[in-house]
């Protein structure tokens, strides 16, 4: 039994002397296809040894008590008269729940203790794990009878309106879908998905995490989505077939949007080559061309960092050392942007002395101790107990 859920266990007993249900949902990585979900591109997401812990039963009358064990915080509201919480994690919890009311499922009162291991604001998508686990835990003990694809879908438009960030579909896609030692290559437009197999001999998922935590990162988020939304209607001035990213290619770029502001320019460019990196990635995975999937990897990074701008100096640093690295084979930063973790990919034998090699690097750069996550991939939202 993992740490977080033998404390959600141990202090629902505790404080609510009841036997809970128990959900894990986990964090995500990204392998390849960074920022194109809300561009209804193609990503390349897994679930991962990391999670949201949620223990929950029903109450009979309609107050919501939540508990966060990490933070030793309550939080107590109504299904009847709910409100945004100051406190923030809250809101992950009562955003799903605001949902479920919009579509007229009957939420009663509950109680749920909450834990988790997924680090905070490390672009792992601890809020999505959260969420997914909030949803699929309602729809056990009220027994709404959602399908997954619908929890996804109302975890990621839980995100958007309560939450305010105008997320894409994928960490909510990714927790709750995950399958062990698979990546998903989910197509955000249609929302088919493929399992591609992901155990290679002898290499690991690593992620550095620059410790760097930017409030920037929800405010320039949807400073992104907004950019891009202005690049498409610029292009669909000339090009009226054109209804997201996905549908514009690289000359229609250039042809409509390299006289206009750089910035627009830069985050489209970036957008339409990331998918056509994507597609090509997914090619050299299935030929087993690892080092060219690798070095696929520092492309993206190099068009997150310079055309899409949501890097900062310290990942940027951390992406120099990883580069110095032969038993590296590609590595760029993960998720939002501006801080958060640079997932690598390296081989097993030398990734000791490499993670002490890139730590001290780091620390004699930044002064700040990162941390390094071995990840392993696992299964996506499920019951624990
Ligand atoms: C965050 C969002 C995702 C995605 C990534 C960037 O994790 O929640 O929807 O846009 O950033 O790829």
């Amino acid at each position: 039994m993992r740490a977080a859920e033998q404390i959600v266990h141990n202090i629902f007993l505790k404080k609510l002397n009841e036997t809970p249900l128990i959900v894990c949902s986990p964090g995500r990585v990204n392998l390849i296809g960074e920022h194109t979900d809300y561009n209804m591109g193609y990503v390349l997401p897994a679930a991962i040894d990391k999670a949201a812990y949620v223990a929950i039963s029903k109450r009979e009358d309609d107050t919501i008590f939540l508990f966060a064990a990490d933070l030793e915080e309550s939080f107590t509201t109504t299904v009847s008269n709910y409100n945004h919480s100051d406190k923030g994690w809250p809101n992950y919890v009562i955003s799903i729940v605001d949902q479920l009311l919009k579509i007229n499922k009957k939420v009663g009162g509950f109680n749920a203790v909450i834990s988790g291991d997924v680090p905070l604001g490390a672009g792992m998508s601890s809020s999505a794990a959260l969420e997914c686990a909030t949803i699929f835990a309602l729809n056990e003990i009220f027994d709404f009878d959602l399908e997954k694809m619908q929890m996804v879908k109302l975890a990621q438009k839980a995100e958007n309106e309560f939450v305010g960030v105008n997320c894409g579909i994928m960490d909510q896609f990714a927790s709750l879908f995950g399958k062990k030692n698979h990546v998903l290559k989910l197509d955000c437009r249609s929302l088919e998905f493929e399992y591609i197999p992901f155990k290679l001999e002898g290499i690991k998922i690593v992620l550095f995490d620059s410790m760097v935590r930017h409030s920037l990162a929800s405010s320039e988020y949807n400073v992104r989505t907004s950019q891009c939304s202005e690049g498409v209607s610029i292009i669909q001035q000339k090009y009226p077939e054109v209804k997201t990213l996905r549908d514009a290619t690289i000359d229609m770029v250039n042809e409509c949007l390299s006289n206009e502001s750089l910035d627009i320019y830069h985050r489209c460019k970036y957008v339409v080559e990331e998918n056509n990196r994507l597609l090509a990635a997914c090619e050299d995975l299935n030929n087993g061309k690892i080092d060219h999937f690798g070095q696929k990897m520092y492309e993206t990074h190099q068009g997150l960092s310079q055309l899409y701008e949501v890097s900062c100096p310290e990942l940027d640093f951390i992406i120099s050392c990883t580069k110095k690295e032969i038993g590296i084979l590609g590595a760029r930063m993960m998720g939002g942007g501006f801080g958060g973790c640079v997932i690598s990919l390296v081989k097993e034998d030398e990734l000791e002395a490499i993670v002490k090699r890139i730590k001290e690097a780091y620390w004699n750069k930044t002064k700040i101790e990162m941390n390094v996550y071995i990840t392993q991939i696992e299964d996506g939202t499920h019951i624990v107990k």
